[in-house]
């Protein structure tokens, strides 16, 4: 499983490459206001960090529109992948891009029927939003059960890995990977999470405990 930093901050995303846990990264819009920082500038500084896919929103919301920012951000680096809305017009545009070589995510997916859709469009990316759908009483990883149960009947269709999004805590990173999920994006606190556990942090003050009672050194 691939991790992606959900993040456009970028010493978040640097801490995490050095720690070996960034395989990619995506970013939005309302990420880009959070860190307030110039968009395509940040795209560039965070090419520079990771060989792996970075995600960058068109905003425009008809075809030619999201064509001409792709035109724009696709020249920043080889792996700027264009991130469009699950709209027909998004896969219009993803549809064209893809066949001229361009990674496309496709985000804003709430149904397995979008997932379909996307990859027949081609996307190289599906971004399912787990955490919006649990927030309104819906089970998000349900999803996800779906998309992959699609996916596998087609094997055409192994080219749109599945990028779980709007992750919110640990369970959602394990679960996604128990049903063989190819990527998730997370904020890089949840993904540091995963590595607690009170049983460790309880080994290791005994573990210390016991050691300097043997007064020994090494
Ligand atoms: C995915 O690419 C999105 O940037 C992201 O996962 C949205 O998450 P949120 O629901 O926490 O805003």
């Amino acid at each position: 499983m691939k991790f992606f930093a959900d993040t456009a901050d970028i010493e978040e995303i640097r801490e995490l490459a050095l720690l070996g846990l960034l395989d990619g990264v995506t970013t939005n819009p309302s990420l880009i206001k959070k860190s307030g920082r110039d968009f395509k500038q940040t795209i560039a500084e965070i090419c520079a960090i990771t060989k792996g896919p970075v995600s960058a929103e068109v905003v425009a919301t008809d075809v030619e529109g999201m064509l001409r920012e792709a035109a724009e951000l696709t020249p920043i680096a080889p792996n700027v992948t264009i991130k469009v809305p699950l709209t027909l017009a998004g896969l219009k545009a993803c549809r064209y891009l893809s066949e001229q070589g361009t990674m496309v995510n496709v985000t804003l997916c709430f149904s397995p029927a979008q997932a379909l859709l996307a990859a027949k469009a081609g996307a190289a990316f599906i971004s399912p939003f787990v955490g919006r759908l649990d927030d309104i009483s819906q089970d998000g990883l349900t999803l996800i059960a779906d998309i992959l149960r699609i996916y596998r009947n087609y094997p055409q269709f192994n080219k749109t890995q599945i990028l779980v999004a709007s992750i919110r805590h640990p369970l959602h990173i394990t679960e996604s990977a128990k049903m063989g999920a190819d990527v998730i994006t997370a904020p890089p606190s949840i993904i540091k999470q995963l590595v607690k556990h009170p049983l460790t942090d309880k080994g290791i003050e005994q573990f210390l405990s016991d050691w300097a009672a043997t007064g020994q050194k090494i």
